[in-house]
């Protein structure tokens, strides 16, 4: 079964996605890291005035991912994708046609038999829209700003709070008003607002409509046995 999970950044997909991975003993699949990937090979390309050229390169640029970390080009780039300067660049990367054509293909592919809890923008509409389980994840810009500072500053990076929440708006207004693959919620979707939530209430939450959801399938599957 594959678990959806969307929503703007910074309203605690991956952690949420993440720990409810481990409960159920699914896979975890984050998506953004993907986006960054692209961005930071663009970034040492030589940024935005080499977009252009990103046609020729993106059909063989070799990529590697792993719950958790990612390579470019046979190099570990786990770190070097979080930093300001790919997140400066990643949504004008992710609005690009032949990016997202070629990381849903990926991502299409990972879900091939797995069980699996996956995280981004465009899951439950564009990449698994056949997924029984979706929820659409926000939480108060504000709040998502605070929390991203905090991630920052673990990391040595000092950012103010009015800087970061508008940086956050506009990647959401970008991530939402995109052609292809916007961030929307499928019609499908359960909606949760984290504002006000610590993770494992959150957790808790989603935890317990995948678990109704895996005992719906269950009885139907067995009452179309029984016919
Ligand atoms: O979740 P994140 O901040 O790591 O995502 C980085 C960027 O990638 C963000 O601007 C939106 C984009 N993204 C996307 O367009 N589609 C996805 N499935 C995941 C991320």
């Amino acid at each position: 079964m594959i678990v959806t999970i969307d929503g703007p950044a910074g309203a605690g997909k991956s952690t949420v996605a993440k720990t409810l991975a481990g409960r159920l003993g699914f896979e975890f699949l984050d998506t953004g890291a993907m986006y960054r990937t692209i961005a930071l090979k663009l970034l040492r390309q030589g940024g935005l005035q080499r977009l252009a050229e990103l046609n020729h390169w993106i059909h063989e640029v070799d990529l590697r991912f792993e719950p958790g970390r990612a390579w470019l080009c046979g190099d570990e780039v786990t770190g070097d994708i979080r930093t300001p300067e790919v997140t400066g660049l990643v949504s004008v990367v992710a609005e690009h046609a032949l990016v997202r054509q070629k990381l849903v293909g990926i991502q299409k592919a990972y879900g091939v038999g797995r069980s699996l809890v996956t995280e981004g923008r465009d899951q439950g509409t564009a990449v698994f829209p056949e997924s029984p389980c979706k929820f659409f994840l926000v939480a108060d810009v504000l709040e998502r700003a605070r929390r991203r500072k905090v991630e920052l500053e673990k990391s040595g990076v000092t950012v103010d709070l009015e800087t970061l929440a508008a940086q956050i708006a506009e990647r959401d207004r970008r991530d939402a008003n995109r052609e292809i693959g916007p961030m929307i919620a499928a019609h499908d979707a359960i909606h949760v607002d984290s504002t006000g939530k610590t993770i494992p209430e959150v957790v808790d939450h989603l935890h317990s409509h995948v678990e109704k959801r895996i005992s719906a399938l269950h009885s139907e599957l067995s009452k179309n046995a029984s016919k």
